[in-house]
């Protein structure tokens, strides 16, 4: 393979994990993590590269990838909207909340706008039930959503 894409911050995070982890398989979750960090999404020439830092075959590596919701395998917007759409979240009007975006950015479920600002997903249980209807954006959780709340939030996000 060419050039490495990964920066030594990477490498050298993987090998002090590598002491404590019981093989270098079991470094795959938290190499695409640490990888999706420095990217925003797993594009084919990452996901080979971790592939060859682990030593697995590419297609083994996006097997596991796309199993995991929060890997993104598409590049993704400045904000990533993931809005639990699970059984309490639903009965609490997160269906709105999607449409509402939906309508709003002009998008379906899974797109990124145009000016790739936004991507909108439907999202599996958040751990948030209890202050559904609940949303990630980016890394942080916002619960208890209405309609005006989520506009507030969305309006003033440069
Ligand atoms: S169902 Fe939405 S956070 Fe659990």
């Amino acid at each position: 393979m060419g050039k490495k894409l990964l920066s030594e911050k990477f490498y050298s995070a993987m090998t002090t994990l590598e002491s404590r982890y019981p093989s270098k398989v079991a470094l795959l979750l938290p190499a695409l993590h640490a990888a999706q960090d420095e990217f925003g999404w797993l594009s084919p020439e990452i996901l080979e590269e971790v592939g060859d830092f682990i030593g697995i075959h590419p297609a083994q590596v996006r097997e596991v990838a796309s199993f995991y919701t929060m890997y993104n395998l598409k590049p993704v917007g400045k904000y990533h909207l993931k809005v639990c759409t699970n059984v309490a979240c639903c009965l609490r009007g997160s269906e709105e909340l999607v449409q509402h975006c939906e309508k709003k950015f002009g998008i379906q479920v899974g797109e990124t706008t145009r000016d790739k600002k936004f991507t909108l997903v439907e999202e599996e249980c958040l751990g948030a039930c209890g202050t559904a209807p609940a949303m990630m954006l980016n890394d942080d959780y916002h619960e208890n959503l209405t309609v005006s709340k989520l506009d507030q939030l969305l309006d003033h996000l440069e």
